[in-house]
């Protein structure tokens, strides 16, 4: 089982689709094994983007990023990584496929409603970097759904 981040970003909060954009995931098939609303500051959120800082975008991107509280999330799945990377669409939200995250919540390329991880490996270092070992939960559904 593969494990994947994804930020609902500010855009998304400020329009009150977090519930519609978990629900979307969890329908989609990915387990939830973390969750959390937070507020990070502004040289967390940099360093979280800092492989984009040379691009032109960086400093609008970073600014963004610090309007609002994001909810960052861990879902699991088979190719959960590629899953959820074709599950969200294309970075800009007027592009993105009819029916993906950010077609559904996204206005452009800016504020598109989610990030996620675009690589296993990447996967790996975005999780650890919000995310405590112990904050990832590994449990069984229907363990106690059934009783
Ligand atoms: P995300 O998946 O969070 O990864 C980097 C972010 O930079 C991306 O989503 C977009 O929100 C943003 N981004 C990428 N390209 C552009 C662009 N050309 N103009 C503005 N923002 C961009």
């Amino acid at each position: 089982m593969e494990k994947t981040l994804v930020i609902i970003k500010p855009d998304a909060v400020g329009k009150k689709a977090v519930g519609n954009i978990i629900t979307a995931f969890d329908d989609f098939g990915l387990k939830l094994a973390a969750l959390k609303m937070i507020k990070p500051s502004r040289n967390v959120i940099e360093q979280f983007y800092s492989i984009h800082k040379e691009k032109p975008f960086f400093q609008p991107l970073v600014e963004f990023m610090d309007c609002a509280p994001i909810v960052v999330c861990v879902w699991e799945s088979e190719n959960a990584v590629s899953k959820v990377r074709n599950f969200i669409g294309a970075t800009d939200s007027q592009k993105a496929d009819k029916g993906t995250i950010r077609n559904l919540f996204g206005t452009n390329n800016r504020k598109n409603a989610v990030h996620a991880s675009d690589s296993l490996e990447n996967a790996e270092k975005e999780i650890s970097f919000f995310f405590k070992p112990e904050e990832i939960l590994n449990y069984n559904y229907d363990a106690w759904i059934s009783k």
